[in-house]
């Protein structure tokens, strides 16, 4: 368990507060219960609504972090009249997430679903247990069955990049859940994703390739190239969305 009060003390101020009043005003969520996460950019908590648990991630106010991360914006055409220099960031990042997982949901990724966006605030379903115990990171469940992993790997990054038109650009074992039951996989942290005409969604599609088959060759029999797994994607493609799509 994370140190609440401490967290809680880094990202709720009045903003936070008015959000989530009008949040609970409007039924979406009741209340916010603990910290799930607390990364650079934002705090994930779990929360719930009745008897539903929730989960919201807050980016936090400070905009340091975020100068480092322009590169994620800019480029992007959705993002085309926001200058360098605003400082409310954190505003655009959530509102990044809440677009990119609408999309992946749309062409059938398996994310969390997204349910609001308030400011800073993102309300999404929790991946998890029906009594609110989050699904491990495929980092940390070292145990499971690799053709079916990789299998849903393939066909979940292939609806982002072929259906959604998308490049994750943080992808890695740290940004997978499993259901440590059924050996599902969803796909989270998708705030950083571009779409696919960004200038620089080439290199970020190299760079998620290597940090994933590099994950997956430590369990893996036989090494799976870069090409292999770029090749699994095509495949994946046509099977998906047949011979013609040009994309
Ligand atoms: N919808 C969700 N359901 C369950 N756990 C989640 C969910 N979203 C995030 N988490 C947990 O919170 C952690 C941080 O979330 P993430 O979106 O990866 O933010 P960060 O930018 O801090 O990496 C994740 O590693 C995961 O363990
Ligand atoms: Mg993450």
């Amino acid at each position: 368990m994370l140190a609440t009060k401490k967290i809680e003390g880094l990202v709720f101020d009045n903003t936070v507060h008015e959000v989530l009043f009008k949040l609970s005003s409007n039924g979406i969520i009741d209340a916010i219960d603990e910290p799930i996460a607390a990364g650079k950019e934002a705090v994930t908590f779990l929360g719930h609504i009745d008897t539903t648990f929730l989960v919201a991630k807050i980016y936090k106010i400070e905009t340091s972090n975020f100068k480092k991360l322009d590169k994620y914006i800019k480029g992007d055409y959705r993002f085309k009249k926001i200058k360098n220099e605003r400082r409310d960031l954190f505003l655009i990042w959530a509102s990044k997430e809440y677009k990119n997982l609408t999309l992946a949901i749309n062409n059938g990724v398996s994310v969390p679903v997204p349910i609001a966006r308030e400011k800073n605030v993102l309300i999404m379903s929790l991946v998890g247990t029906k009594d609110g115990i989050p699904h491990p990171k495929l980092i940390k469940f070292r145990n499971y069955d690799f053709d079916l992993v990789y299998n849903q790997i393939i066909e979940n990054y292939c609806k982002m990049l072929y259906g959604a038109k998308i490049i994750h650009a943080d992808f890695s074992p740290y940004n997978i859940l499993i259901d440590p039951i059924t050996q599902k996989i969803t796909i989270i942290d998708v705030g950083q994703a571009v779409v696919h005409t960004h200038p620089k969604s080439k290199d970020f599609l190299k760079r998620d390739i290597i940090n994933i088959t590099d994950f997956l060759n430590k369990k893996s029999k036989n090494k799976i190239t870069y090409e292999q797994f770029l090749e699994d994607l095509k495949k994946k493609k046509e099977e998906l969305y047949g011979r013609n799509n040009k994309s």
